[in-house]
């Protein structure tokens, strides 16, 4: 379990787990992230700017790194459905870079 700020939510903090996507994670917490694909990396929806821990969190899955040089994400926007959080971070819902 790691704890997350989410910025952009009144530095609302929670606990996150390693071994589920940030996107079930938030929405554990009623914190609804709008997504059209399921979580299968297609609709973009999704997005979190990380802005502090970047270590801290998965790499991109494979299906995560196609969808970020099809939209040339920068390397701090990661697809919610996608990510998985080990440690402590700060994140933006959305994306802001
Ligand atoms: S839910 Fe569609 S890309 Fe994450």
């Amino acid at each position: 379990m790691a704890k997350l700020t989410i910025k952009n939510r009144d530095n609302i903090e929670i606990e996150t787990n390693p071994a589920t996507s940030l996107l079930l994670t938030l929405g554990q917490y009623g914190i609804k992230i709008p997504n059209r694909c399921g979580g299968h990396a297609r609709c973009g929806f999704c997005k979190i700017t990380i802005i502090s821990g970047h270590d801290n969190f998965n790499k991109r899955t494979p299906h995560e790194e196609h969808f970020a040089k099809e939209h040339n994400l920068s390397e701090e926007v990661r697809l919610a459905c996608q990510t998985y959080v080990k440690g402590p971070a700060e994140i933006y819902i959305g994306q802001t870079k």
